[in-house]
């Protein structure tokens, strides 16, 4: 049987390193043809015997970046069937920083979270309705989506989520979390009504909300300290990744997937209560 992906494409953002760099080479490994970018220099491009490959310095915050990316991917490959908006930062702000501070943090944070998805997911959407259909995969966190949502119940996977038993976690990040959040929460803006207005060109629109899984981020997070328990491995995220395209044109949209530590990392049933938004019929 032929690989997944052979024949189509995708881009990742942000994928340099990190999750993003697992996300890559999963579509590669599925003989996807990967276009990634990233700020940082060291971005290259994942070439993989017979698949070939593209890597762009962007700054997914910057229109023209966002167009150089998505208008040179096309030009290689012909076409666009997945995007993985994947780039993410995060900084320490909190609801009592000064505003000087937060106004460089508001385009720091939101311009990547939020604003990167927006202009990659406006670049990308002509593309994918001109070849029939595709996948937008937008990256959130678990603090838009946890077992201790009021509107969610656990997962049957995860039936006293969170991470290592207790009271279900709350929804939300921590206290020095806003913009990140408010980022994240934003994602639902793009992902629902995206999926509800893609439905009828085969293009399906989900965000994965990850609790704490190995990367350059995290390890920042968390300094020299040890990362906590059950931190999850970028590439189960990234198989988790694949197995939400490889339902197909018919499966899932408008979803938030949430991927709870300490659980086994695997698609929730469609339809199941870690649902967001349906799919517009
Ligand atoms: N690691 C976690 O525990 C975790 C949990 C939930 C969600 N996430 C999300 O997963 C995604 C990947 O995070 P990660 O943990 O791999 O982080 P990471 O820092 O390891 O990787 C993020 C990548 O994005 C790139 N990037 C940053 N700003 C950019 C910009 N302006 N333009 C282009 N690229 C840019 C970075 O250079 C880096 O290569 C992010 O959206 C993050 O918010 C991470």
């Amino acid at each position: 049987m032929p690989p997944l992906l052979d024949g189509k494409s995708a881009i990742v953002t942000g994928a340099a390193v990190g999750i993003g760099n697992a996300f890559a080479r999963a579509l590669a490994a599925e003989g996807a043809a990967v276009t990634v970018c990233d700020v940082r220099e060291d971005v290259h491009a994942l070439e993989t015997e017979g698949v070939a490959a593209l890597a762009f310095v962007a700054d997914v915050r910057a229109p023209d970046d966002v167009r150089r990316v998505v208008d040179g991917h096309v030009a290689r490959f012909g076409g666009l069937d997945v995007l993985v908006s994947n780039a993410g930062v995060w900084r320490a702000t909190t609801a009592t920083d000064d505003l000087d501070k937060t106004l460089d943090d508001y385009e720091a944070v939101v311009g990547v979270n939020l604003k990167g998805v927006f202009l990659f997911g406006r670049a990308a959407i002509p593309h994918l309705i001109a070849g029939g259909g595709g996948h937008i995969v937008n990256i959130s966190t678990d603090h838009v989506c946890t077992c201790g949502t009021p509107a969610l119940r656990p997962h049957e996977n995860a039936p006293d989520c969170p991470w290592t038993g207790g009271p279900p976690r709350p929804p939300g990040g921590g206290p020095a979390m806003d913009l990140y959040d408010a980022a994240k929460w934003g994602i639902n803006g793009l992902t629902i009504p995206w999926s509800k207005a893609l439905a009828e060109h085969g293009v399906r629109v989900n965000a994965l909300c990850m609790g704490a899984t190995d990367s350059h981020m995290l390890r920042g997070f968390h300094g020299d300290g040890p990362l906590p328990p059950h931190t999850m491995r970028a590439e189960d995220v990234a198989a988790l990744m694949i197995a939400l395209l490889a339902e197909g044109p018919q499966g899932r949209t408008g979803q938030n997937i949430n991927v709870a530590v300490g659980h086994r990392i695997d698609l929730p049933p469609p339809g199941s209560p870690y649902i967001f938004a349906e799919a517009s019929s």
